[in-house]
């Protein structure tokens, strides 16, 4: 493959320790960029197409530039003809080339492998057009290419994440201002645990978008009241004096919003005092809220999180991502690793019968090229 392509283009899967749902209500969450990544790897070839081809897929499928919005909702490439088209909107130059996709993060495990997909294919075709190109940029594209293209009305955490992480640095990211700090992961003696539940899942077949709207509305209602921007302008003691103009279920998912972004504080709190076990906590309120007042988890993410949460040398544990199937995190210490995991697959086994699986991720850059000839 090195030796065929003129560049490596890489943009990474995430992981959220906290901040869940937030994003969308320009709350301030907690993610980084992960090991698991999709890679891009790309050579001119002085057309005027993008021919796609993948690691795991039988199928090409070609892309005309001049046509990029007419791809939409193609089985294959409808990503990467939606991030071209976002991209050039954007004032850029699409140059013709071969793309070969190679994506390590799993499909629908809620790590973000539409967005590294999405962010890798911009800073691709951005590399192969000879740009410097500023990578906050190419997360606002690929995000406008999920909304647009995939229908997911998602906020720009996951774009973010993949295009601005930083090896081993949690990112705090104000979602209001997309001002990023990076924040050194002292996990001490403990290690993050990502599991899978194995139950498939599609944001945009989930009541992701529901939710979305719901926030919104409430937005709306509560401007009436209140000088605010967005929901997380709220603090916890404004909404315990104007919850009431809410009804049921908007009144809770607010609720979720609201006391989600003080728990981010809380564990950024937690993290740099290093007081862990603290954190751990944070992590489970996080998973009961997002279970009984945002109604995201189901089933399959309960068990699993109770799985986790139910071993002794477990600090904590919830649901990661848009929710409805997909992975959890767990803060474990890093001794009882081995037994963690044996104890949580036999238990969520019984529980549901489906069996999970365990990803052992670093934390990692975001975007990364690397030219091959
Ligand atoms: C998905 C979305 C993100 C974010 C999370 C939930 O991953 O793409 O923007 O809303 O769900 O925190």
């Amino acid at each position: 493959m090195n030796d065929k392509y003129d560049f490596k283009v890489s943009a990474a899967g995430r992981i959220n320790l906290i901040g869940e749902h937030i994003d969308y209500c320009g709350g301030s969450v907690l993610p980084a960029a992960i090991s698991l990544k999709n890679t891009a790897y790309v050579r001119l070839n002085g057309t005027n197409c993008i021919n796609l081809s993948w690691s795991t897929l039988p199928d090409r499928v070609t892309l005309e530039i001049d046509k990029l919005e007419s791809y939409k909702n193609l089985k294959y490439g409808n990503y990467q003809a939606g991030s071209a088209l976002m991209w050039q909107r954007a004032g850029h130059k699409i140059v013709g080339c071969d793309m070969f996709m190679d994506c390590t993060v799993p499909f629908g495990s809620g790590l973000s492998s539409s967005a590294a997909i999405e962010v890798s294919t911009i800073a691709a075709l951005a590399t192969l057009a000879g740009e410097n190109f500023d990578k906050v940029e190419i997360a606002l594209a690929a995000q406008k290419a999920e909304i647009e293209f995939a229908g997911v009305n998602c906020g720009i955490m996951d774009q973010y994440a993949s295009a601005c992480g930083k090896k081993d640095r949690a990112m705090l990211l104000d979602c209001n201002t997309l001002h990023c700090e990076y924040l050194p992961l002292n996990l001490g003696d403990c290690t993050l645990v990502i599991t899978n539940c194995k139950k498939p899942h599609s944001l945009v077949e989930s009541k992701y978008n529901e939710r979305r709207a719901e926030t919104d509305e409430a937005l709306a209602i509560l401007r009436k009241y209140i000088s605010i921007n967005c929901l997380a302008d709220i603090t916890p003691q404004k909404f315990s004096e104007y919850s009431l103009m809410l009804d049921m279920p908007i009144r809770r998912r607010v609720r979720h919003v609201v006391d989600e972004c003080e728990r981010v504080r809380q564990s950024v709190k937690a993290l740099r005092a290093g007081k862990l076990e603290m954190l751990g906590l944070l992590l489970n309120k996080s998973h009961e809220s997002l279970s009984k007042n945002y109604e995201v988890t189901g089933r399959e993410l309960d068990a699993l999180a109770f799985a986790a949460q139910c071993h002794p040398l477990c600090l904590g544990s919830r649901m990661m991502g848009g929710g409805f199937g997909g992975c959890t995190v767990s803060l474990v210490k890093t001794s009882g690793l081995d037994d963690f995991k044996h104890y949580v697959y036999e238990k969520y086994e019984n529980e549901t019968g489906y069996k999970a699986e365990f990803y052992d991720v670093a934390i990692s850059d975001g975007i990364t090229v690397e030219k091959l000839r």
